[in-house]
């Protein structure tokens, strides 16, 4: 656990990215401000559910980039055709966090990288989480559905990935108010020997 500001969790998050390569789907898209951090070569996909985000995106999106409308919960694209996956302050956000990370898990080929940045509940019983419970009803309405209690790393470690490597960043978002955010990566485990994925490009 490192104390740390929202910068500094914003640079392990943009040099993670930087680490993926091949095709990288970018769940909850939101902006094409993370594609700006994909290694050169790198083929961006965008999943973004919301219509009027969406409209935005699109004419940001050129060469063999793609940008799909929908949801994590149900993500249109075959199993093992991307070669890692990004959520950038989304899990928050999801409607059913064990649905989207299956489907993640589906459609990373098998020795893929999913990687996160995430802010997540505070420790049962501080008075972050507490303060974190109170502004539930508006992150909702008015924070694409963020719920700030979430618990999602555990969520990320019941799939059976090869490894999960995380650093948890506690940052002071207000006086008094420290929030964890978790930066990580998960390993698919590879394919046996003689099987084959299909590949997004
Ligand atoms: C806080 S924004 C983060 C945007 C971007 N990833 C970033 O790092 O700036 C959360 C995004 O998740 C999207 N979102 C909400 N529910 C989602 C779902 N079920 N599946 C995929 N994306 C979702 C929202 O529309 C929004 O674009």
């Amino acid at each position: 656990m490192t104390t740390a500001t929202r910068v500094t969790v914003e640079a392990a998050r943009d040099a993670l990215i930087a680490s993926l390569h091949g095709t990288v789907l970018d769940i909850g898209a939101g902006t094409p401000r993370r594609r700006a951090h994909l290694a050169p070569g790198s083929r961006w996909v965008g999943l973004e559910p919301d219509e009027s985000r969406h409209h935005r995106l699109v004419p940001t999106v050129a060469g063999e980039d793609r940008l799909l409308l929908g949801r994590a919960e149900h993500i249109p694209l075959p199993d093992g055709s991307v070669d890692a996956a990004l959520t950038s302050f989304t899990l928050c956000s999801v409607d059913d966090q064990p649905t989207a990370l299956a489907e993640i898990r589906r459609v990373v080929r098998p020795g893929g990288a999913f990687a996160f940045a995430e802010h997540v509940g505070a420790p049962h019983g501080s008075w972050s989480r507490r303060l974190q419970r109170m502004a539930t009803p508006f992150s909702r309405r008015f924070d694409h559905g963020c719920r700030p209690t979430r618990d999602t790393l555990s969520v990320i470690e019941t799939l059976a990935w090869e490894h999960v490597e995380t650093e948890t960043y506690d940052v002071r978002v207000a006086p008094g108010v420290v929030v964890p955010f978790v930066v990580g990566r998960a390993v698919l485990p590879s394919a046996p020997r003689g099987s084959s994925a299909t590949m997004g490009r």
